[in-house]
């Protein structure tokens, strides 16, 4: 198995696929032409806000039924009532004929009322918290000071059964930036987990054999979204021959041992690993800069290419757990009924996106993909 991982980090989808793989064929048939899964859902995402819905929305509500819906706006969702607002606004553009459900998430600040939590767990629409910590990425200035202290909010949610989202990174300047995600884990996350073992805690963006390890050994109530940028490529996909500011996003890509232990977790199909694209725009010009931005903006890519990475660890059979049915299971919500199809048809990943007239370049930008979405 690890040999077979090794050969694969540098993606670019020259390699054809060892051995065909159809979810409803057989073994050693004819390489398949389509793909029929569960419809999936995407537990990770920033849709942004204003103008940009009209780019954003569609794109994921055309692939995805759900979506968790990250707060981290300026200034960031931090009540039911706004998020209410919020989910409003992308209602208004979910193409008609199309069903796509928001599923709305809160954003813990060191004043969020324990009562909001109440709100939260009554209303039907949030389905979450997210723990920033302070200046961890974008917009996350007024996120959480100190992770260890907002201990009343945690017990809130366990009481009333409504999952904690983290992002798992420390943001002391002395930490090495690779370093972020375990220092967090030892200095937070394991005492959150023993000291609240019913509440549901989602690692976000796992992007390190810490953080695969951690949800491994952790209670079934204990589960990481995967995005495409952490399971396609290591920090060599970052940095070697030039700086690829569209593929930098926050937690930082790591080395390849990490990125080989996030893939083992999807590949082994286990249950509490599942899809989270994190896609996040940001104009080219924020990108491209001196200073970028943190964000790889990959929902319409993102289902072709989870598909294409198991096809080639000849494992397309766990894509539709990993997508549709790992999530929701999770999140004690029903599986989709409805079906998406992909095709094996090659789709040249648009070079730019005009995003409400803001050219955003999009993950995989100009690169050709084996597989389509019709
Ligand atoms: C996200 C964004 O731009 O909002 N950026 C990123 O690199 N992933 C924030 C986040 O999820 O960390
Ligand atoms: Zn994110």
């Amino acid at each position: 198995m690890f040999l077979v991982l090794c050969l694969d980090t540098n993606l670019r989808y020259t390699t054809p696929p060892k051995r065909p793989t159809n979810l409803h064929g057989k073994e050693g048939d004819a390489m398949t032409d389509t793909l029929t899964i569960a419809r999936p859902d995407d537990w990770h995402l920033h849709f942004r806000d204003g103008d940009l819905l009209a780019e954003t929305v569609p794109a994921t509500a055309n692939v995805f039924g759900r979506a968790i819906v990250m707060p981290n706006l300026n200034p960031p969702v931090n009540t039911v009532a706004q998020a209410a607002e919020y989910r409003e606004r992308i209602m208004a553009q979910v193409p008609a004929g199309v069903s796509f459900e928001p599923l709305m998430v809160l954003y813990l600040t060191d004043s969020t009322p324990v009562e909001e939590v109440e709100r939260a767990a009554n209303s039907d629409f949030v389905h979450a918290f997210k723990l920033y910590p302070a200046g961890a990425t974008t917009n996350s200035a007024s996120g959480v000071t100190d992770p260890g202290r907002i201990t009343h909010l945690y017990e809130a949610m366990e009481k009333h059964d409504v999952p904690l989202l983290v992002h798992g990174e420390v943001t002391d300047a002395d930490i090495d930036i690779f370093d972020r995600e375990k220092v967090f884990i030892d200095r937070y996350l394991n005492t959150i987990r023993s000291q609240f073992p019913a509440l549901r805690i989602v690692f976000e963006h796992v992007t390190t054999s810490e953080g695969v390890n951690f949800v491994r050994e952790a209670n079934a109530l204990t589960a990481a979204t995967v995005t495409p940028q952490h399971l396609l490529m290591n920090r060599n996909d970052l940095l070697v021959g030039g700086v690829r500011p569209h593929n930098y996003c926050l937690p930082i890509l790591k080395r390849r041992q990490h990125q080989e232990a996030i893939q083992k977790a999807v590949i082994d199909g286990h249950s509490r690993f599942f899809l989270g694209t994190d896609s996040a725009p940001h104009a080219r010009n924020k990108k491209e800069a001196a200073c970028g931005c943190a964000g790889c903006y990959s929902a319409r890519a993102a289902l072709p290419l989870y598909a294409t990475f198991l096809e080639q660890h000849n494992a397309l059979d766990k894509l539709e757990g990993f997508a549709s049915h790992f999530g929701a299971d999770f999140y004690r919500l029903p599986r989709h009924t409805d079906t998406v199809t992909l095709q094996r048809k090659p789709w040249d990943v648009p070079a730019v996106i005009d995003a409400a007239g803001e050219p955003v370049v999009p993950f995989f930008a100009g690169e050709q993909l084996p597989w389509s979405l019709g």
